[in-house]
């Protein structure tokens, strides 16, 4: 295994791709460089715009009589001068262009190896979008023969082999499941660009999809021939790792600058809207225009990697600040094809599917963008866990209008009255009804709304908010009238009151970790230390030891030592645990991280940001991680930490 995940967000991820020519983080994008034309140096690549790894072909190069000689006497790094990691595809998309091409499947990969590329790619078979089911069956069939047939001649060579599978979800399910058992390094999604030229985003989305659920997480997934930005967001929130680009030479042939939102013509346009060093030297359009024909190539050309190499930055920055659902919004307000692919992935399936994988919470705000929003993942779990965990009290639930955030300070004045009622107190919110006790727990208290929403997002909060209410069998729902309290005691809205501090730990234990947990959590003695700023619970206590913290950031609760210790006593393996192999078990006692390969079994329902209690295979407790990956894809990856270990049962480590 030679990829790493080091942060996610969606079902994207930051990796480490590990090459023989040097570690590449992704997602990244490989220009794809014409061993034919020199428009731009690899070596300018790298100093222009950060290039980590190009993509040549081997079947260009082996066609041509003086680059074949040389590339096999030399090797492909001095052929295209570039010392990093090199991609090579294999006459695939010359098959599809031109009808054939003159080599065979085992040639070029025997050809590949000899002139030393990083990653060779097999000849699959291109099954183009108009292909019916057992046309694109056939051709399946043909491509998984030739990917195992490379996979057992790739001696040192790391190999790419692509899933076809043409429109077919199916297919491309079973084509997944074939690359997946045959131990490739990586695994492009192939025959997608005449998709991508036609915009048909939903059904590229499909396709991803279908790939990535039977491609274990630690295979780097490449979406051939992807080099537009337009879909860089989507494609990098549905896990894809790697893009590649001819485009950005074809367009800026054609005149054409690229944007992340979209193509403009140099010739429509009397502004030069770009602030790129490309763009920069010349200031106009008119001024770029008259420009001799090879310049201005040029310079298209850079302005076309500028851009492509910002929004994969762009990208990576999301994914660091938990905010690559809002950049893929964005970008489908400015590209309606896209819109599309946003209903696609708003259907049920894919919602669980990405559920999965999304983190609990995230550094930056929760943010509305538009319709989408109400079906991100986290919204759907946010619902699903309160509809399953939330504990309504009492006989009446009063409607609390929203109010600033947090709401428990927006209505301090009222909790002592509030607390006296035996009544559940809900707040009518554009995420559906909140119960006041997750005021301050993600998204709640960290996201950002308009305060009119769209229609969509109404009849998405409404289905909520009736399926929440019939929790409440037997309870009378009432709105909140102020007027029934008209003789509160004026008091400051941040006192401390122990009271809605308990209600309010149970509804976030609850939703953090289900009943059994929670129950176990919060058993009495427990005593809370406060912030003396403005007396929120921080740390919660038992007979001197530390039960969990209430971080301020996320309104989450962090196991501690004695809180893992409550859960493990009250549960039954592997619920809430990661279970680590006995070699592993001493390591992380000792305050070492979980390493994903050491793991024996998980807890199915961890995701991204969770706190796990570690034990051993004989259920001995040895530390408590927050995991770094979902449930699902601990097994699934060779390298790297399942979880960092935040607390752990021997002192010093
Ligand atoms: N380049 C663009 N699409 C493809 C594809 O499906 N397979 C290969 N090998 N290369 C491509
Ligand atoms: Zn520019």
């Amino acid at each position: 295994m030679t990829f790493e995940i080091k942060d996610r967000a969606a079902g994207g991820r930051i990796g480490v791709f590990d090459t023989p020519h040097g570690k590449v983080t992704t997602p990244t994008l490989l220009p794809v460089v014409n061993p034919n034309l020199r428009l731009i140096a690899p070596k300018d690549m790298r100093r222009l715009f950060g290039t980590e790894m190009i993509i040549t072909n081997s079947y260009i190069l082996r066609q041509s009589e003086g680059l074949r000689e040389r590339a096999l006497s030399e090797g492909v790094h001095k052929v295209v001068d570039w010392d990093g990691p090199i991609m090579t595809d294999s006459g695939t998309f010359q098959s599809y262009m031109y009808g054939k091409v003159a080599v065979l499947p085992d040639e070029i990969i025997d050809f590949q190896k000899r002139i030393g590329v990083d990653v060779g790619t097999i000849l699959d078979v291109f099954t183009t979008p108009d292909k019916t089911k057992d046309e694109a069956s056939a051709e399946l069939d043909e491509t998984l023969v030739r990917a195992a047939a490379a996979a057992k001649a790739k001696d040192g060579m790391m190999l790419a082999a692509t899933v076809q599978g043409g429109v077919h979800v199916d297919l491309r399910e079973r084509a997944a499941k074939g690359i997946a058992a045959l131990g490739v390094d990586l695994a492009p999604i192939g025959g997608v660009v005449p998709l991508m030229e036609q915009g048909k985003y939903a059904t590229l989305a499909r396709i991803i999809l279908a790939a990535k659920r039977n491609l274990p997480s630690g295979l780097p997934v490449h979406l051939f021939g992807a080099g537009h930005p337009l879909v860089f967001p989507l494609a990098a929130a549905l896990g894809c790792d790697l893009f590649d680009s001819a485009s950005y030479a074809k367009y800026a042939k054609d005149d054409r600058l690229m944007f992340p939102w979209g193509t403009r013509s140099l010739t429509d346009l009397t502004e030069l809207p770009c602030a790129c060093p490309a763009c920069d030297r010349w200031r106009t359009a008119a001024a770029l225009r008259k420009a001799p024909p090879a310049e201005r190539e040029r310079t298209l050309a850079e302005h076309n990697l500028h851009v492509s190499f910002a929004e994969i930055r762009r990208i990576r920055q999301a994914i660091r600040d938990g905010t690559l659902w809002e950049l893929v919004e964005e970008r489908a307000v400015q590209n309606p094809a896209l819109l599309d692919a946003l209903r696609a992935v708003s259907e049920p399936s894919a919602v669980d599917q990405l559920e999965r994988l999304e983190p609990v919470s995230a550094n930056r705000a929760f943010t509305y963008k538009g319709p989408h929003t109400l079906h991100r993942p986290l919204v759907t779990r946010f619902h699903r866990r309160l509809l399953e965990a939330y504990r309504p009290q009492g006989k009446v639930c009063y409607v609390l209008p929203e109010r600033s955030k947090p709401y428990g300070e927006a209505y301090g004045a009222y909790l002592d009255a509030f607390l006296a009622q035996d009544a559940t107190f809900v707040v009518d919110s554009p995420l559906g009804p909140v119960p006041l006790e997750l005021d301050l727990t993600f998204p709640v208290a960290q996201s950002v709304f308009p305060e009119i929403l769209d229609e969509e997002a109404r009849r998405v909060r409404q289905r909520f908010a009736d399926a929440f209410f019939d929790k409440f069998q037997g309870c009378e729902i009432l709105p909140f009238d102020a007027r029934e309290y008209t003789d509160l005691a004026p008091e400051p809205t941040d006192a401390c009151r122990d009271g809605w501090d308990a209600r309010r730990l149970r509804a976030i234990a609850d939703h953090q970790w289900g009943h059994d947990a929670s129950d176990a959590l919060l058993a009495k003695p427990l005593t809370y230390v406060r912030s003396p700023s403005n007396c929120r619970v921080r740390n919660v206590m038992s007979r001197g030891e530390h039960v969990m913290s209430l971080r301020a950031e996320d309104g989450l609760l962090s196991l501690r030592l004695a809180g893992a210790r409550r859960i493990h006593a009250a549960t039954a393996s592997p619920r809430h645990r990661l279970v680590v192999d006995d070699d592993a078990g001493p390591f992380v006692a000792s305050g070492k991280n979980v390493v994903a390969r050491t793991v024996q079994r998980v807890d199915p329902a961890l995701r991204p940001g969770d706190d796990a209690i570690v034990v051993t295979a004989k259920d001995e407790l040895v530390g408590i991680g927050r995991m770094l990956l979902a449930a699902s894809e601990v097994r699934e990856v060779g390298r790297g930490l399942a979880a960092k270990t935040t607390d752990h049962v021997e002192a010093g480590g």
